[in-house]
This record gives structure tokens, C-alpha cells and sequence, in this order.
């Protein structure tokens, strides 16, 4: 009986050790890599299945964020911690999510990590804080089965460079369903990024559920067949379409929400209006019946200015927009606005001469029409308490007066803002254009739309122009890059083409360009590129050593 017993024993402590419990340790040499981490030497604290999560019940969102750290972990180490309200008592083999809004950190948010032999601390002035804590604790886990993994004693403080830290997506010229776009959030989120733009509308289709013209979705959202490849006299002889009903967006925006991510919804006008065209032909100049583009490019068919319905109409859409979408700014895009149709139309002529919007200081009169079209919608966003953001062309016809530029066309439009005091995202194309290729191998490529951004190019960038004086620096909001999906007709050609360059973005949003080292950044991706691998994630190989 007694051999039995410690039979049974050894296969106990054999099976222990060679499966379940394996010894993993951290590192916090993550990305985007933490402004300090000041290792402190000593016995290190031992996460064990037995660890608890506490969490301040009188902060709210601080549950979720202790069931965010514990679902992290499992992920990661397959170690289960359960998670619980602080009570003032046991301390010991904690790891305790707390907020100090008094304390000495400004930034809401930055957070300091704590790591001693007896359990591990994060603290932030804010939720989102203690949330970009998890994000670095979750990434400086080892991957796999552990039964215990050590955390090195360390005091790390962190604070993100931006408070603009952007991704884009246009589900227009392919549609993503909002399964997918959760997930695309997920990944936004594990790179610090804080804001999701939505690029909800284009001339190949309209993608959001808008109660007042519902032709929008049902004409709007389907293009007939798309063309096939960079021959746009072709067709795949295929419908394509898809959209976002209400109901949709509010999950979506919820989602975000509690990853501490904010949507910003882009209605493109009044340029890349084709779809909204096909479904209200009225809103055009020429009342042709206009049809969803099934080719890319810039079509001069857009919205006509002139006619009083089509003020209403953006007005009327952006009330439901602003109803969906709680987020400070609304991106009215302002992009590739082609004027010929304008420079002919009775009713854009008319409101030239009635708003005396004729050509003066280098701009034209058309130029000047769709700025005022601009200002009116601005107009109408800021009496409701929010703010616009537009591509770089808006400041062609004179600036709208609280506009921020999103600077695509390189860092010009950007420069010109911010030196007249206004905002400014920097989105240049020649780094932040992640639907440009990442190798110059091209044959060995999904066909892209052109272009050669590899990672090291993304992360050299220089956010802070010379041409700006630092005093005007403030302005500079932040960086984002964009995803175009016109040769993007898949979710993992979308993961392909977004990671890992996603990687180096978030690393230029959050850390100063004197401090980022390319070759450390490199390091730093191999643990980085297994937790892609560990989630499933799709991305492109060229940074891998010996591919
Ligand atoms: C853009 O890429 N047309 C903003
Ligand atoms: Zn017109």
C-alpha cells in the first residue's frame, strides 16, 4: 500500500513538473517599450495560480479591467487567477489595479507598475492608464503553459508621447463584417493605440445604417461587380456589399469603449459621395442615375453644394452620426474633391454668387464653395458640442476656424495647421500608407496599391517637422496610419498588411523619436511577433531574420 501511495506520488510530481508546472518569467522590454523600467534585483515575485487580481470596486470600469488582466493571463500562461474588490486586507500574492488620482502622474494615461517579492502593483490616475499597465504586464509574459511564472522586481513608469494615437479602416471598398472589426480593435488595443477611424463611406458603397434616407444601405451599400486587379475596363462579374445597422455600431463603439478606444466615424464629403449619389441622384449636380462605383480612383461625380437638400441631408446624416457615435471629433474627410461638375452647375454658380465666394487669395471659387459647404457642416458639429477633423485638402479653400488637418498628402498640410494654430494628426502617405507594399520583391506580393513602407520606414519618422516652432508643437496631436482596402478583399490581407507595421506606429505614437532605437525595436519584435503567432494573428515576415 505504502509503495502504492508514493507510486502515485512520484507520477504526480512528474506530471506536475513535466506539464503543468513549468516555471516561465517576464520581460518588460515590450512594445511600444515603457518610458522607464528600473529593474530592482532580489527574489522575484512568483505568479501562481493562487495570485488574485484586486481591484478598487469604487472606481468603475476597474472589474472589467481586473477581468481583462485575468483573461490576459490565461491567454498568455494558461495560469487562471481569479480576481476580487479590495478589501484593506491580504496583500500578499496580489497583483492590485488601483487608481490615484491625486498623485504625482499627469498624463491620465501614464501608470506606474510596482513589482516586489511579495506581489505586483499597477496604478494609474485613470482606467485607461491602469489599462495600458495591463497591456505591458500581459506582452512581458512568457507564451505557453506555466505553473508558475517569475516577475523580476521592477518599478516601471510609463506615459504615452501622444494623446492621438490612430488606426484607420476603410470598410468601403471591401466590406469587413463587425466581427472582424472587433477583432481589429483587439489588435489596436494591444498596441496602445487609443482612437479607431472608421472609414465608413466611399464611392463603392455606404456601409452605415442611416433611419432617415434608407436608400443609403439598400441601394447604397451593394456595388453590382468590382473590377479585377488594376484593370478597370474588367469585372469579377460579382455583387459586393455589406453595411452596419445601428444596432451594429453601438456594439462596436461599446466594444471599443471598454478597450478604451474611441470611434471616429468618417463621412467623406462631398467628394467620394458616389454610393450616397446612387441612392439619392438628386444630391448631385446633373440628377444623372448615378450607380456604386465597382472601379478605384477619383470619379468627379460628387455632391452638389448648390442645392439646399444636400446642406440637409449631411446635416440630417450627421445627426444620426453624432447620436451613434459619442466621440469628440466627426471626420467630415474633404478629400479628392474634383470641381468640374461645380464649375457648371446653375445651382453651385448660384451659391457662389449669393455667398460671394469668388476666387481670392490663390484659391478658386470652387475651391472656396467647398469650404464654405465645410464651415456649414462644421458649423452645425460644433453647435452640438463636437468637432470636425478633414483630410488635408480642406485647407485648399481656406481653413474651416476650428478644423484639425489630418496630413496625408506628407507633412505639408500639416505644417501649414499647425503653423496657423490649428490641430493636426499626421497620417503622411510616404510612412503611415500601410496599403502600400513592405517589400520591393513586389512578385512575391499580394498585389498592392503601390508604394514601398517597410517597418524601419515607419519607424524613422519624425513627428515634430523642423518647418514648426516647438512653441506650436502642442498642436500636433498625434499620428495615425490608414489601412485603404481597394486590393484588400480579406481579413488576414488586412492583418498582413497592418502588422507588424502596426507595431512600429505604436512605438512612434507613444515613445520621442531621440529615444527609439531601430535595432533594440527589432529585439523587442520576436517576443512580440510569438504573441501574434499565439493569437492567431496574420502578419507579413520581412523583419524575421533568415525568411
Ligand atoms: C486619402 O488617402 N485620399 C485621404
Ligand atoms: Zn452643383
Amino acid at each position: 500500500m505504502k509503495h502504492f501511495k508514493l507510486f502515485f506520488l512520484a507520477v504526480a510530481v512528474f506530471v506536475a513538473v513535466s506539464c503543468n508546472y513549468e516555471r516561465g518569467e517576464a520581460d518588460y522590454d515590450v512594445v511600444p517599450l515603457p518610458q522607464s523600467i528600473t529593474l530592482l534585483g532580489g527574489e522575484p515575485f512568483v505568479l501562481n495560480s493562487k495570485t488574485k487580481i484586486v481591484y478598487d470596486a469604487n472606481e468603475p470600469q476597474m472589474e472589467r479591467n481586473a477581468v481583462f488582466l485575468s483573461e490576459y493571463i490565461k491567454q498568455i500562461t494558461g495560469l487562471k487567477l481569479k480576481y476580487e474588490p479590495a478589501d484593506g486586507s491580504n496583500y500578499d500574492n496580489n497583483i492590485v489595479i488601483s487608481i490615484d488620482r491625486e498623485g504625482y502622474m499627469e498624463n491620465d494615461e501614464g501608470y506606474m507598475i510596482s513589482v516586489g517579492k511579495e506581489g505586483g502593483a499597477i496604478v494609474a490616475k485613470s482606467p485607461a492608464g491602469v489599462f495600458y499597465g495591463i497591456q505591458t504586464l500581459r506582452k512581458s509574459l512568457p507564451i505557453g503553459k506555466f505553473g508558475t511564472v517569475e516577475l523580476p522586481n521592477a518599478s516601471i513608469n510609463d506615459v504615452p508621447l501622444f494623446g492621438y494615437r490612430g488606426m484607420h479602416l476603410d470598410v468601403s471598398r471591401h466590406f469587413f463584417d463587425k466581427e472582424f472589426v472587433k477583432r481589429y480593435i483587439d489588435i489596436i488595443a494591444l498596441h496602445n493605440i487609443n482612437t479607431f477611424h472608421w472609414h465608413l463611406t466611399d464611392d463603392q458603397g455606404w456601409r452605415v445604417e442611416i433611419k432617415k434616407y434608407p436608400k443609403l444601405t439598400e441601394i447604397g451599400s451593394m456595388r453590382s461587380h468590382t473590377v479585377v486587379g488594376k484593370d478597370f475596363e474588367s469585372s469579377d462579374e460579382t455583387p459586393h456589399g455589406g453595411f452596419y445597422t445601428q444596432e451594429d455600431i453601438k456594439e462596436v463603439v461599446a466594444y471599443a469603449a471598454e478597450r478604451y478606444i474611441t470611434i471616429i466615424p468618417e463621412i467623406d464629403l462631398p467628394g467620394h459621395m458616389l454610393a450616397a449619389l446612387a441612392s439619392y441622384p438628386e444630391l448631385g449636380c446633373t440628377g444623372e442615375q448615378y450607380e456604386v462605383w465597382p472601379r478605384w480612383g477619383i470619379t468627379e461625380k460628387v455632391l452638389c453644394p448648390g442645392k439646399d437638400g444636400t446642406v440637409q441631408f449631411l446635416k440630417d446624416v450627421m445627426d444620426e452620426i453624432m447620436e451613434l457615435f459619442p466621440s469628440e471629433y466627426i471626420h467630415i474627410g474633404g478629400d479628392e474633391c474634383p470641381k468640374d461638375h461645380w464649375k457648371v452647375c446653375p445651382d453651385c454658380q448660384a451659391r457662389i454668387k449669393a455667398e460671394k465666394l469668388y476666387a481670392k487669395d490663390g484659391h478658386t471659387a470652387e475651391q472656396r464653395l467647398q469650404s464654405w459647404l465645410t464651415s456649414e457642416i462644421e458649423k452645425y458639429i460644433n453647435d452640438h458640442g463636437r468637432r470636425i477633423i478633414g483630410w488635408d485638402e480642406i485647407l485648399e479653400g481656406g481653413l474651416a476656424p476650428n478644423a484639425t488637418v489630418m496630413s496625408w498628402r506628407g507633412i505639408t498640410g500639416g505644417v501649414t495647421a499647425a503653423n496657423m494654430g490649428h490641430d493636426v494628426i499626421m497620417v503622411p502617405y510616404s510612412h503611415f500608407y500601410f496599403d502600400y507594399y513592405q517589400s520591393e520583391d513586389r512578385d512575391n506580393e499580394p498585389l498592392a496599391i503601390g508604394g514601398f513602407i517597410p517597418v524601419e520606414k515607419v519607424y524613422e519618422f519624425n513627428p515634430f517637422p523642423e518647418e514648426v516652432d516647438p512653441s506650436l508643437h502642442g498642436h500636433i496631436l498625434g499620428v495615425q496610419a490608414n489601412v485603404w482596402c481597394e486590393y484588400i478583399k480579406t481579413t488576414d490581407h488586412v492583418e498582413y498588411m497592418a502588422l507588424p507595421r502596426m507595431a512600429a506606429l505604436c512605438e512612434v505614437q507613444w515613445r520621442p523619436a531621440e529615444v527609439r532605437d531601430y535595432e533594440d525595436f527589432l529585439d523587442r519584435m520576436e517576443h512580440h511577433l510569438a504573441i501574434y503567432d499565439h493569437l492567431g494573428y496574420n502578419y507579413a515576415k520581412h523583419i524575421v531574420p533568415d525568411l
